[in-house]
């Protein structure tokens, strides 16, 4: 019987999760599912609406009622049916997202959502949580990581390229503070599952993680005619 695959792929800003995740899911033919941007979503809504991101009454309602969505590829993020894949990158968004990820009523809302989003297909899905908590039997789990300089000026990087006027030690804090909070909120914290396998994406290029991602999931998942693209 055909069966859907999801591949978690968790780990701290700057890892390399979302390049990775990306091209891992174009060359497997899967669904790539940035859960980040969808916290991020709900983050911009908030600040949008002038709600404080730690307001947890007023932060569930809007997470249970955003309506997230991706395109093929993920290349674009549409809230409420409005294109934000620029506006949730922002830095005071960033922040933002970091503390409305804490909350448990934001938190339930967007997992549910993610169920939702792998059923049917097979998926690469990136985060925190994915998998310890979303999806806790997933076939395959990845923990990426990174020393913090070099995940700092990854971010830096990344940032400039978009054509933002960046600090590199502000991005180095800023980034510290949120890895911290993610690390040590109660809620889903950002931990490296038992069986996932780790891989240090420290001095390796994007192609050099890619395969050895690759590797991983072809270990684990036999060249499947059975899986569900
Ligand atoms: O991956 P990112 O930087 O786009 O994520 C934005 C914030 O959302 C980050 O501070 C952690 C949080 N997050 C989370 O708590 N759980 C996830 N599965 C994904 C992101």
């Amino acid at each position: 019987m055909a069966r859907c695959v999801v591949v978690a792929i968790d780990g701290p800003a700057g890892a390399g999760k979302s390049t990775i995740a990306r091209a891992v899911a174009r060359r497997l033919g899967y669904v790539y599912i940035d859960t980040g941007a969808m916290y991020r979503a709900v983050a911009l809504w908030a600040l949008r609406n002038g709600i404080a991101p730690d307001d947890s009454h007023k932060l569930d309602e809007l997470a249970r009622h955003a309506k997230i969505e991706f395109t093929a590829g993920a290349s674009t993020v549409v809230l409420n049916g409005e294109d934000v894949t620029a506006a949730i990158r922002e830095p005071e968004v960033s922040d933002a997202a970091s503390k409305a990820s804490a909350l448990p009523g934001v938190r339930r809302a967007m997992v549910d959502a993610q169920r939702e989003m792998a059923t049917g297909s097979s998926v690469v899905m990136e985060g925190r949580d994915i998998g310890t908590v979303v999806f806790p039997d997933a076939a395959v789990k990845i923990f990426l990581d990174a020393n913090p300089d070099v995940r700092a000026t990854r971010r830096v990087e990344e940032l400039r390229g978009k054509g933002m006027e960046v600090g590199a030690e502000t991005v180095a804090q800023e980034m510290a503070d949120r890895d911290r909070r993610d690390r040590t909120r109660t809620e889903a914290p950002l931990v490296q599952a038992p069986d996932a396998i780790y891989v240090d994406t420290t001095g390796l290029t994007i192609e050099e993680v890619e395969e050895a991602v690759l590797k991983v999931i072809r270990g684990r998942v036999s060249n499947g005619k059975d899986v569900v693209r």
